[in-house]
């Protein structure tokens, strides 16, 4: 455990790197997935499996926990982490996302944001220092500057006057973050699906000398192919020495292409809302339990996974409570999914290790499109 916030690289295999995140709260191994705990919860699970199945620092968002149960009560209460009984790591979006996305009216200026609570309808206000006001006294260890994320397709204008805005916001963020030598604030790369913007943004970015750097912006509806090409394009003028977190992705697939190209961190709700919704991810692709070809069968989801509820429950029964609505079917399949993704991420970093992540990567696609046992 380090008294300073720090990131050291293990190993690299090609472009792919094993790296280890220390911090006073603890040490990220990475590459690395998040579970996503947006409300200080990640849904239907205990955050002692969510520890248990690998996962080094989860998720938790300032919008969600400015509206309900309030940042500064968060704070009278001890902090998230004292709240959530979760010792480790935590790491919170800025806001500007999630206003976009879960918000009904709003208005974005140079100032901030101002949105229409989901919760109530009550009007707020978020610049980008309350953003960062906001997770100091949620007393997160990774906040993210405010940025604005704009929904692809868009205008090269649009995309651009967003970017430029973001690079305001991330040195408005710097200040408001100060000097906090065991925390980390990280700026976020923004430039849609435009080369020359993406290197402007992460250009500028590296000149402010952050702790770590987020490419955003992306999984917002391009291919897949885009995605993978604006990483490549970012990741090139993104310091070696930092780490980058590629945000809201994604699939298993998504996740090794990635770590191919240089990328450390995930974070996405693919495998919790998936699981709630009947979806299952396994070394042998996707299998949705809500299909009528489930109905009798007693096999298990994988019966050589060490994770339980892939391998001492039928289908049958998953079937069953995901049809009835019980909760029950969305823990089991939220601790499938999450098992199996922080499973791959612990095979993707001893891979490296190994100087055999490209074999890795192949084999493991390869058994996705064998398709279901
Ligand atoms: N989550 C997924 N994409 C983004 C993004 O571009 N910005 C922020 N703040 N959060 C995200």
């Amino acid at each position: 455990m380090t008294e300073t916030f720090q990131f050291k690289l293990i190993a690299t295999d090609g472009k792919a790197r094993r790296g280890e995140v220390s911090m006073p709260r603890g040490t990220i191994r990475t590459p690395a997935f998040m579970p996503v705990g947006t409300v200080g919860t990640v849904k239907a699970m205990y955050l002692d499996q969510v520890r248990e199945l690998g996962a080094d620092i989860i998720l938790g968002n300032t919008y969600h926990l400015m509206l309900r149960p309030g940042p500064e009560r968060v704070a009278r209460l001890g902090g998230l982490h004292e709240l959530i009984r979760w010792p480790h790591p935590i790491l919170t979006d800025s806001g500007g996302f999630q206003v976009m996305s879960l918000s009904g009216l709003r208005k974005l200026d140079e100032q901030g944001v101002t949105f229409k609570s989901h919760v109530d309808g009550a009007l707020h206000h978020m610049s980008p220092e309350r953003s960062i006001e906001i997770q100091g006294l949620l007393d997160s260890d990774i906040q993210m500057q405010l940025d604005e994320c704009v929904a692809l397709p868009a205008s090269p204008k649009e995309i651009e006057r967003a970017m430029e805005m973001s690079l305001r916001w991330a040195e408005r963020c710097k200040v408001a973050f100060g000097d906090q030598p065991g925390k980390a604030m990280f700026g976020i790369v923004q430039g849609g699906d435009i080369p020359h913007l993406r290197e402007r943004s992460a250009q500028a970015l590296a000149g402010l000398n952050l702790k770590g750097y987020a490419i955003g912006g992306l999984a917002v509806g391009e291919p897949q192919e885009v995605m993978l090409d604006m990483i490549d394009t970012t990741i090139a003028h993104m310091p070696s020495e930092k780490p980058r977190y590629l945000m809201g992705v994604g699939t298993p697939d998504d996740m090794l292409k990635s770590v191919a190209r240089g990328i450390d961190m995930f974070d996405c709700v693919m495998p919790t809302r998936s699981g709630r919704h009947g979806l299952a991810f396994t070394r042998r692709g996707r299998i949705n339990l809500r299909n009528a070809r489930h109905a009798e069968d007693m096999r298990p989801l994988d019966e050589e996974s060490n994770c339980p509820a892939a391998r001492d429950y039928s289908r049958a029964y998953l079937h069953h409570l995901i049809r009835a609505n019980e909760s029950l079917g969305g823990m089991l399949l939220t601790w499938n999914n999450l098992a199996y993704y922080q499973d791959l991420m612990a095979g993707i970093r001893k891979a490296i290790e190994e100087g055999r992540f490209a074999d890795f990567m192949a084999e493991t696609q390869e058994e996705w499109a064998r398709g279901d046992l």
